[in-house]
């Protein structure tokens, strides 16, 4: 499967034949690279050695996507599939393998959003980015709705759903998973699958367990949220000489314990802790809030925003203290800083204070990165562990993301070692048995698949699988043995097929 040079030609042969020829483009051709780039978050992943897709398929509908997997299957090329294309490791772009010969499929022009005010639902295609969500749910409903789902504008609605997708509203409203109500999909047959025709195993594990591992999820329909006109959002920044380790050891405790329409959560960079979050209702109302449970952040009325939700997303991600105009979050380019390479944690008991001073050592190393950390409680903790794939629930103060950047032709190696040192010297301090990942900051340093008898081992895959998936890990195994026991749709980090034995 996929490595013989006859089936890439029969494979581009059939597709010549089943869809658009402006539809596809190959190695040769002189937009190829263009269509190539045009979602790469991370440049780490687009280098003369990365090993790319043999032809990008970019669908206008269902049926394209449907004739491209049949092709594929008939002619022994996989298929890796691309929404908003910013996937940490690239695996929705390139393989880790020289050998492996694949197709993209793009979906960027498979993105519209219909939204019910009405009954607050709406559908969304997984080629959108979920700023296009926003925007589109906010002026469907005249910013009587939102969404819970991710902080950054550009990520694409099908990799952050398949994955969880949190963010501001998650301790109110939970993460984006928890609201798909119905899916559409097309699986390893070519078949077009709704939620009812997948089954509920297949329509549980797509919503968490990474969707690339059962097919290519086309459309989402979601449940909307209620959110009030004006939002308060605010920015708190407190330096190491101001008291930021006392405060960010109390934040710990108080953050994933405050109601849970109140949201804060701590960007760690250099010598500062910024404190950021989200408050569902007035800068009145939330003071005399932050002052009774948390006076050490000494918040007052100059550090808040009110805005609308949309804005109030735009104003923490970009976190300049600048109000950006809404229409921005329709923008799908807002440049990142370059190359980077991530990791997650998850904490469950409070970190120390002398600990954290020695983070904050960390912060100050030669090429340094950052943390970002997301309390959770409330709501998002509220949900049963198996409710869905994504297992961080009761239990989890915090989220940790740790990233580190830099920019072309610097040497990557030291600011990939400081990650994995920093990783290391956390292991006493985070999650144990599993130490939990969140799945959407992927990493392939937690382990990745290994292939037997040309399917990708169960066994091995638990190294990783329990890390972001905890108990869930088999029950995902076993849909994925239900839709695609074949395993055509695999990865270095998709879920194995586990096939009972009878
Ligand atoms: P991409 O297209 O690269 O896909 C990611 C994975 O999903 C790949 O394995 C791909 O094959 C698969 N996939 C994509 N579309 C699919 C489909 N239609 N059907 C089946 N499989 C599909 N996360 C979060 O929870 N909260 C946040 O606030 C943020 N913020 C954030 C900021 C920035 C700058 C980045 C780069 C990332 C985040 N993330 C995040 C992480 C983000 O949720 C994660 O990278 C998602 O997988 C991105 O989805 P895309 O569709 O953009 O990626």
């Amino acid at each position: 499967f996929g490595s013989s040079s006859a089936s890439s030609t029969d494979f581009l042969r059939c597709l010549s034949s089943s869809i658009p020829s402006n539809l596809f483009v190959t190695q040769s051709s002189p937009s190829f690279t263009s269509i190539l780039v045009s979602s790469i978050k991370n440049p780490r992943f687009f280098t003369p050695s990365t090993v790319r897709p043999l032809c990008i398929v970019t669908p206008t509908n269902a049926s394209d996507v449907q004739s491209t997997v049949l092709c594929g299957r008939r002619h022994g090329v996989r298929i890796r599939v691309r929404s908003g294309g910013h996937d940490y490791e690239g695996l929705s772009y390139r393989s880790v393998s020289p050998g492996e010969v694949f197709a993209v499929v793009d979906l960027a022009n498979l993105r519209s959003v219909r939204v019910n005010s009405a009954q607050a639902t709406a559908w969304v295609d997984s080629g959108a980015t979920v700023g296009e969500l926003y925007h589109a749910v906010a002026k469907g409903s005249n910013g009587r709705l939102a969404f819970p789902a991710g902080l950054c504008p550009t990520i694409g609605v099908g990799g952050h759903f398949s994955g969880g997708g949190f963010g501001l509203l998650q301790r109110k409203y939970g993460i984006a998973v928890d609201h798909v109500i119905n899916a559409v999909l097309v699986d390893a047959g070519g078949r077009l699958l709704d939620k009812n025709a997948m089954g509920r195993d297949v329509f549980w594990a797509i919503r968490g367990g990474g969707g690339e591992s059962f097919g290519i999820v086309l459309s989402w329909q979601v449940k909307l949220v209620p959110v009030p006109p004006k939002v308060t959002a605010f920015i708190v920044p407190v330096t190491v000489d101001h008291g930021a380790v006392d405060i960010l050891t109390k934040w710990q405790v108080v953050a994933p314990a405050l109601p849970d329409d109140v949201f804060v959560r701590v960007l760690l960079m250099g010598r500062t802790a910024s404190f950021q979050g989200l408050y569902l209702g007035t800068c009145e109302a939330l003071l005399p809030v932050m002052r009774s449970r948390f006076p050490e952040l000494g918040m007052n009325r100059t550090h808040c925003r009110e805005v609308s939700w949309v804005e109030s997303v735009l104003y923490v991600y970009v976190g300049s203290g600048d109000l950006i105009p809404e229409g921005d979050i329709l923008n799908r380019t807002i440049p990142l800083d370059g190359f980077y390479k991530a990791t997650s944690d998850y904490v469950r008991q409070p970190i120390s204070r002398d600990v954290w001073a020695e983070i904050f050592t960390w912060l100050a190393k030669p090429d340094p990165g950052l943390m970002i950390l997301d309390p959770y409680g409330a709501n998002i903790g509220g949900v049963p562990e198996s409710a869905t794939p994504f297992p961080h629930r009761a239990g989890v103060l915090y989220n940790i993301q740790y990233m580190n950047f830099w920019g072309a032709g610097d040497d990557e190696g030291p600011h990939i070692r400081w990650i994995r040192d920093l990783y290391a010297f956390m292991t006493p301090y985070v999650s144990k048995n599993p130490r939990e990942a969140y799945f959407n900051y992927r990493d392939l340093d937690l382990g990745r698949n290994v292939v037997v008898g040309n399917v990708s081992s169960y066994e091995a895959g638990k190294v990783w699988g329990e890390k972001y998936f905890k108990g869930n890990y088999k029950r995902l195994a076993l849909a994925k043995g239900k839709i695609d026991p074949e395993d055509y749709f695999r990865n270095e980090q998709s879920v194995p097929p586990l096939v009972p034995r009878r």
